[in-house]
């Protein structure tokens, strides 16, 4: 079904940490088929705990140059990253004009430093309808990370929604957070639009499970 799958596995060792006792004593070794490391834990009978990797990188983005591995978010829009002074922000790439358009208190245009999502598994990778104001239990389960708010200390995720006769990407805030939805501009002021409502980047692979329990 996928085109690459990084598959990690879980291993311990048995070294202590005097001075800190709480810290966590587990790590992921690259898992090589037919090669179980010593240290790995059984999950269950004949079964190791694997985490499989997301499997998508953000290049520079020189503009009239879209990467081949680049995946159109919206027909004829990529999904970018800006480094604002708050973060690194989810930003709509407009090839045809060359620039990234995020939003923070309001529309930011930007024509360098832009960097854009890219996969060489875009299978991996679909869109899901959310409504944030009817939460539920794993909602945001396997979105894929756009970003850091870093005055809010978020992490970033990426959404799109249909606004003003066009489909715009953006960042959005996680629940339970009060600035929690999808964040875009009014190409008319410039002003800030929030939706409840609206499609996440989910990455497919994450839900692969090694280990089932009764
Ligand atoms: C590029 O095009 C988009 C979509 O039409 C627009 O929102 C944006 O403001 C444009 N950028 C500039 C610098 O004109």
């Amino acid at each position: 079904m996928f085109d690459i799958l990084y598959v990690i596995i879980l291993v311990h060792t048995s070294t202590t940490f005097a001075k800190c006792p709480r810290k966590s004593n587990y790590y992921w070794r690259d898992y090589f088929p037919g090669n179980i490391p010593e240290d790995a834990i059984e999950g269950c009978a004949d079964r190791y705990i694997g985490q499989v990797q997301s499997n998508y990188y953000w290049r520079d983005y020189f503009p009239g140059n879209i990467p081949e591995d680049a995946i159109e978010g919206c027909a004829d829009r990529y999904i970018g990253q800006v480094h604002h002074v708050r973060g690194d922000l989810v930003a709509n790439i407009y090839p045809q004009n060359e620039t990234a358009v995020t939003e923070e208190e309001g529309k930011v245009i930007y024509t360098r430093n832009i960097r854009i999502f890219c996969t060489p598994t875009p299978k991996q990778y679909r869109w899901e309808k959310i409504d944030v104001s009817k939460p539920f239990e794993g909602q945001m389960e396997n979105a894929v990370k756009g970003g850091l708010q870093a005055n809010i200390n978020e992490n970033l995720f990426i959404g799109k929604a249909f606004h003003e006769g066009e489909c715009k990407i953006g960042k959005v805030i996680p629940m339970p957070n009060t600035y929690k939805g999808l964040w875009v501009w009014y190409n008319a002021d410039g002003q800030p639009a929030r939706f409840d409502e609206f499609y996440i980047l989910k990455d497919t692979a994450t839900h692969s499970q090694l280990c089932t329990v009764g």
